[in-house]
This record gives structure tokens, sequence and C-alpha cells, in this order.
């Protein structure tokens, strides 16, 4: 069989930007993408699209109405495609068995329960989604169970390794592609056909295929160890600044042992995204059900970790301000989990706001994305803004009124921190080191401080400038006490 018709199920940060590019990269086969949301579908067939991610629009531009289609009609895509991927969200459950850890595989068994009904002929399924190990089990399962006469399935595991913001780089120069299907000769077939696709643009030797099993718990593992090191950096800020250490010159010194290499060891506020912590969760969820749990509170760690780094820049924060924040104006400036992205799924910034809010302070939030994105797609209603949504969320507040009242959504950076006590950066996006700080500390109320959570801004010329400095990682005194966090750097 040659694949000429691929159907996508889910239009999301996973869906949207891969099936975007094989329609580029294989202008022999048609790509539809199909997601049960109408709003979402009529996002993706606008001139603006529902994620922000940098290249996307071009290459959309470049394929939709020609290969690349985007539709809610799931049936007769399913019907017509030769390949169908799975990317549907898989969140964390937050009710019953494994709540609050397990993956929640609902959509996945729904998009399963959908081809079991319309399929028709010969049909490769390929797992997208990041599941469970054995999820593909489960799907076979399901497919296997109302399987009509006339049709046959392959399932494949072949997770993504895209990164938001550079989801575009990582698709069109993948490290590695990764494909697991079953050990026998319709497995290998199907793995065949689905390394075909990949063809079209990755070298074969970045194509790895394994068994089933092996692909889906790489994609964990991938996770995990990516995890692992910026919570292994994180914890080593907290010694930093306990110590006159610098944790940037530390993971320079680090990373340039070559069997360790300089990635992902930037010290932050905290690690977020729909990822790290869903798949971390879930990992120690299988540890547990395994009963491994050794290596269940090993990965917990880095949950752990995770949430300690979070806590301890937001109590820092408070504690600088004199130990109370009731009432003070403090901005926010960046609220995406990570520059060059609109998603908030996860941001540390929620974490940091919450926790400021809880302690009566009242918050004016700016970023690039979330805001523009939101507002001017979302009909221009600060009503449908992603971070009132975030920061009004049961799991976040039972007082949603009190928490709209205290935040104010600004469209820049001047406006946010204009009459501010305290600046605190929660999102490392390149436009903040390109501030006027002179102008922003003349219209801040004074000491005017800052919080660096990512280590981006000058601050030693901040310091100049006559802010009050505190960082990640460094330990911002001359004076040689040794505080934990240190005393604020002045000159
Ligand atoms: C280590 C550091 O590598 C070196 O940089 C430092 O200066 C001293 O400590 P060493 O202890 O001599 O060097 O050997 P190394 O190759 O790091 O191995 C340490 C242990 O880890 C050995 O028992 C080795 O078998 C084990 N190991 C290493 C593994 O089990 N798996 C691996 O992938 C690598
Ligand atoms: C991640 C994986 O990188 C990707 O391979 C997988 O497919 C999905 O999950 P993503 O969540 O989009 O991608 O972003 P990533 O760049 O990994 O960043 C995750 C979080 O870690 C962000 O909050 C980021 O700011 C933080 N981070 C990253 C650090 O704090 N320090 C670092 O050194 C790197
Ligand atoms: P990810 O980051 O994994 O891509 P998203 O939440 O961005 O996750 O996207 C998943 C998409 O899958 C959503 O747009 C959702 O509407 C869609 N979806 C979930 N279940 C189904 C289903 N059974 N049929 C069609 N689309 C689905």
């Amino acid at each position: 069989m040659v694949i000429k018709k691929i159907c996508c199920i889910g239009a999301g940060y996973v869906g949207g930007p891969t099936c975007s590019v094989i329609a580029l990269k294989c202008p022999d086969i048609t790509v539809t993408v199909v997601d049960k949301s109408k709003e979402r579908i009529a996002q993706w067939n606008s001139e603006k699209l529902p994620i922000y991610e940098p290249g996307l629009d071009e290459v959309v531009r470049q394929c939709r109405g020609i290969n690349l289609f985007f539709s809610t009609n799931i049936a007769t895509a399913i019907k017509e495609a030769d390949l169908i991927f799975i990317s549907v969200n898989t969140p964390t459950k937050t009710f019953g068995n494994g709540k609050g850890r397990a993956a929640d595989l609902k959509y996945v068994e729904s998009a399963a329960r959908i081809i079991a009904d319309v399929a028709t002929g010969h049909k490769i399924v390929v797992e997208k989604s990041t599941v469970p190990v054995r999820a593909a089990e489960s799907i076979m399962n399901v497919l296997r169970a109302n399987q009509r006469s006339g049709v046959s399935y392959q399932i494949l595991s072949n997770p993504e390794f895209l990164s938001e913001g550079t989801a575009i780089d990582n698709l069109l120069n993948a490290d590695r592609v990764l494909i697991g299907g079953e050990d026998t000769n319709e497995g290998n077939a199907a793995v065949e056909e689905l390394c075909w696709v990949y063809e079209h643009w990755i070298p074969r030797i970045n194509i790895i295929t394994t068994n089933t099993w092996s692909s889906e718990l790489s994609k964990l593992a991938a996770n995990a160890f990516l995890a692992q090191r910026i919570s292994s950096i994180n914890s080593l800020s907290a010694v930093c600044e306990a110590t006159g250490a610098n944790v940037s010159e530390v993971a320079m010194a680090v990373g340039r042992d070559s069997r360790i290499g300089p990635k992902f060891l930037q010290a932050s506020v905290g690690f977020g995204g729909s990822c790290f912590q869903k798949d971390i969760l879930n990992l120690v969820y299988i540890c547990e059900c395994l009963n491994l749990p050794e290596v269940a509170a090993y990965w917990q760690q880095v949950i752990d970790i995770n949430e300690y780094q979070k806590s301890r820049f937001s109590a820092k924060i408070i504690e600088s301000l004199f130990n109370t924040v009731t009432d003070k104006q403090i901005a926010i400036l960046g609220f995406a989990f990570k520059k060059d992205t609109g998603d908030t799924r996860e941001s540390p910034a929620i974490h940091v706001a919450k926790t400021l809010l809880d302690e009566g302070a009242k918050l004016h939030i700016y970023d690039p994305k979330v805001v523009i994105f939101n507002i001017s797609c979302y009909y221009f209603n600060v009503e449908n803004c992603q971070i009132l949504e975030d920061l009004t969320h049961p799991y976040i507040t039972d007082e949603p009124e009190n928490v709209k009242d205290s935040i104010t959504i600004h469209s820049n950076a001047y406006s946010a921190t204009s009459g501010t006590h305290a600046i605190v950066v929660c999102t490392e996006w390149d436009e903040f080191t390109a501030l006027d700080f002179q102008k922003i500390y003349k219209n801040m109320i004074k000491p005017a401080y800052v919080f660096d959570g990512r280590m981006i801004l000058n601050h030693e010329e901040l310091a100049k400038i006559g802010f009050v400095v505190h960082t990640i990682g460094k330990r911002m005194s001359r004076t040689g006490i040794n505080r934990s966090w240190g005393t604020p750097y002045r000159v």
C-alpha cells in the first residue's frame, strides 16, 4: 500500500504543526486534520491560527486548500484515509483511579471508537499523543472488539518530540523520528509505510524503529530526563544562593563535559508546559502499578523539586517586600510557560500569581502572546482572556470574582509596570531584555524591585538604575552576608 491520504484526529499543538509539515514535505499525500471543536477548525481555516508557533503560518499558507485541509467531518476523513494519527489531548486524570497522576485516556478511547465505527478497508492507526506504556494495546482492544468484516488495522506508536516555540524547526530537522510497531510481517510493513512518509525529508538513519512498548516508554523517558536536568540545576540554584556560587557559571562548567552537554541546564522559576509534569506523574503512576516504589519515588523527586522551586521563588518575593504584599501593585512580565508560545498550560507564572493573589496583591500582567492571541482571537473580550481563565479556575481559587478584581491585563510592559512596587519576570521573552528600564524605573513606586525568575535581565545595569534586584541562583550581595537568598544587590 502507498499512503495517499492521512487523517489526523486532534487539531492541537501536536496534530496541527505536525500535519502541516507532513503536508509541506509530502505534496503527493493529502492530509486532513479533523477536530470535534468547530471553533478550532474555523480558526485553522482563518488568517489567525489557533496557536502561535513561529513559522507555522507560512507552512499552513503554502499547503492549505492544496493538500492540507482542516475539517470537522471526522467520519469522512477517517473513511478516506490510509493512515490515521491520533493526536488528541491526554491530560492527567482529575478524578477516580489514578487521580492527579494517571493519564486520562478518554479522548484516545473516543477517537478509537470513532475509527472502529466508521473505518473501511485496511487502516494504519498511529498513536501520536503521549500515552502510558501499553496504550496501543488498549486502542487495539477497542478496534478489534468492534471490528467489522473487511476491516483490518495495524497500530503504531510514533511519539512526537516537538517543543512549543520551535515546533516547525523540530519537525523539519528532527534529531530522530521514532516508530514502534508489532514485530510481525504486517506490523513491519506498517512501520515501513510510515517510514516512507518521513523519508520525504528525514534521512533514514534518523528514523528509529523499535517495538511498540519501547517507543511508548521512550517518549515518557525522554521528557522525564529533560525535566530531571532542569530540576537538577534548579536544586543547585538554591545551593548557589546560599553559598555565593553562580548557577550560570556552574551550569556552563558542568555542561562543557561532553558526556553531560550544555542544553536544558537553564535554572528557572520552574518548568511548565503540558508535557513534563503530566508525563512524569504518569511514569510515577505506572511504576507504582508495577510495584516499583523505589523507581516511582526517584522520578517523583523531579516534580517535588519543581514545586519547591516555584514556591521558593514566590515566597522570596513576599519576604523581600517586607513580608507583605497585601494591596501592593505587582507587575508580572510573561505568563506563557516559555517564550515563543501563547500556551499557559502548567505555566510557573500561574503558581507565582496565585501565591501573590492569596496574599492580597494586585497584579498587572503582560504577556506578548497569551494576551494578544486570546484577546484578538476571541472577540476582543477580556472575559475570554486565557490568563483570567487560568487564575479563576476552580483548582486555583474558590473566589473567582475577587481574583478578577485583583488582576489587570496589560497590552505592553510599560503600562503593566507603571505605578507598581515590583516586577516579576516569569517568562524569558526576548522583548523583556530590550525594555527601557530607566523609563520603567521612573514610573514605579520606590524602592522598586525586580525579581528575575528567568535570569534574562542585566542585573548590574538594573542595580545601577536603582532597582533592588533578586534573581535565581545568584546571591545578589556584595556585603558577604550569607543569607539563603542573599542581600539585594545595589550599587
Ligand atoms: C568519574 C568521573 O567520570 C570523572 O569525570 C571524575 O573525575 C571521577 O569520577 P570514574 O569514577 O573513574 O570517573 O569512572 P566513570 O567512567 O565515571 O564510571 C563510574 C562508575 O559508573 C563505574 O562503576 C561505571 O561502570 C559506572 N557507569 C558509567 C555506568 O554504570 N553506566 C554508565 O553509562 C557509565
Ligand atoms: C517538551 C519537550 O522538550 C519536547 O521534546 C516534548 O515533545 C514536549 O515537552 P515543551 O514543553 O514544548 O517540550 O518545551 P520545553 O522547551 O521542553 O520547556 C519545558 C519547560 O522547561 C518550560 O517551562 C521551559 O521554560 C523550562 N526549561 C527548559 C527550563 O526551565 N530550563 C531549561 O534549561 C529548559
Ligand atoms: P496537544 O497539545 O496534545 O496537541 P491539544 O489540547 O492542543 O493537545 O489538542 C488536542 C485536540 O484534540 C483538541 O483540539 C480537542 O478538541 C481534540 N480532540 C479530543 N478528542 C477528540 C475526538 N474524540 N475527536 C476529535 N477531536 C478530538
